[in-house]
């Protein structure tokens, strides 16, 4: 990879310890993936939060970093517990301890540590054409796709590194050819589970394109469908025809074709249904939205708490703050959850089963959290909690 004289200087240690690791890092994942030279980007989003998923190495590396800043606005996805309402979420006093450590190292680095996964609902939101180095897998996909920024699958250090230099190696998505459909998928039938679409849609994909056919979604519903791809497959981007802002840019002629129905939802279903009586049920996500959060409030209005599974409806501090008297309503339920989710907080020590509406989570929730897992939509968790 080519670097100018300052981007030199950097690596050689002019600028200070901080700002050489991490030009360091940026040059050998330049040097794997074939990037001629770095581009400049807008800005950051940093996974590797929660003390459960980085542990002791974790902050090693963070403290290591501690002489360098970042120089674009950067901000985090999910800790490990709400940082006000960890005791009441069974948190231990030494994990919150060591968890707010972490997000003091990264607030010294001038990180924006409002600690959501949907950065692109308020906090931190690209516009289309601009660079950026993004490591969270769903909002990733959804900046690329929904927006049409370009950011590559950034793992935590390499969206770090980025951040610090301001810069990432110009390969895989930041390159216009490589945003190109590799699989069309022709999406059949009426009232589409977007959870379950995306789960048997990433399976299909993998880490290739897919260009959807036959769905109008949502905002919210472009969200969780990003989500679930990035987890049960590695969709890092995807198109849907008339919806998408890239996806009139590239034709589709003589790729392969896949249908989607009815049938492969229900059987992606009942694949990430092991379970069968949760003892918590848990809302969000991605990080619930204000329109989310306003239609599980009219859905619950008027209803009445019913079972004792522990109920948690997780969102970013920047959400809930739009939206109090819906908030309200849906406190009478169980627990508005910040900073945090069910899948990076330990909920393993508490739980075994838990219900979720999310296609993202039904993979994660099995593999990092040891848990059985129910799958219901947003109106089928509501039934299980009123
Ligand atoms: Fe967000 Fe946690 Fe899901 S980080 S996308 S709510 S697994």
């Amino acid at each position: 990879m080519q670097l100018n004289r300052d981007e030199e200087a950097i690596l050689a240690g002019e600028k200070g310890e901080g700002g050489r690791k991490a030009m360091e890092l940026l040059v050998a994942l330049g040097d794997i993936y074939g990037a001629e030279r770095l581009v400049p980007i807008s800005s950051a989003h940093l996974s590797g939060v929660s003390y459960k998923t980085i542990g002791e190495g974790g902050i090693g590396l963070l403290e290591e970093m501690s002489s360098a800043r970042v120089c674009v606005p950067t901000t985090l996805n999910p800790a490990g517990m709400d940082r006000r309402r960890w005791e009441e979420m069974g948190i231990s006093p030494r994990f919150a301890d060591r968890q707010r450590h972490i997000i003091e190292c990264y607030e010294r680095l001038g990180v924006t540590s409002d600690c959501s996964c949907t950065p692109y609902l308020g906090t931190n939101v690209p516009k289309r054409g601009q660079h950026l180095a993004w490591a969270e897998s769903s909002a990733l996909s959804f900046a690329n796709s929904v927006i049409g920024a370009r950011t590559n699958r950034e793992g935590g250090p390499g969206a770090l590194a980025a951040a610090i230099i301001g810069k990432t190696p110009e390969y895989g998505l930041h390159i216009e050819a490589n945003r190109a459909p590799a699989v069309v998928i022709e999406v059949e039938g009426e009232d589409i589970d977007y959870s379950m679409l995306g789960q048997a849609a990433g399976a299909i994909a993998g880490a290739r394109i897919p260009y959807f056919r036959g769905i109008r979604p949502t905002i919210d519903q472009l969200k969780t469908l990003a989500a679930a791809m990035a987890a049960s497959g590695s969709v890092a981007m995807f198109h849907v025809e008339g919806i998408t802002p890239e996806a009139g840019s590239f034709s589709i002629a003589g790729l392969e074709r896949v249908t989607i129905g009815h049938r492969e939802m229900a059987a992606a279903r009942e694949k990430v249904n092991t379970g069968s009586d949760p003892e918590l049920v848990a809302f969000g996500c991605p990080h619930l939205s204000v329109d989310e959060i306003r239609q599980l409030a009219a859905m619950l209005k008027g209803r009445r708490r019913q079972g004792d599974a522990e109920v948690w409806f997780c969102t970013s501090r920047h959400t809930l703050a739009a939206c109090p008297k819906e908030a309200k309503e849906l406190e009478r339920f169980g627990k508005l959850v910040c900073d945090t989710c069910m899948v990076v907080t330990p909920i393993e020590e508490r739980f075994k089963c838990t219900a979720t509406n999310s296609g993202k989570a039904c993979n994660y929730l099995a593999t990092l959290c040891s848990q059985k897992v129910v799958f219901r939509d947003a109106k089928g968790l509501v039934e299980l909690i009123s």
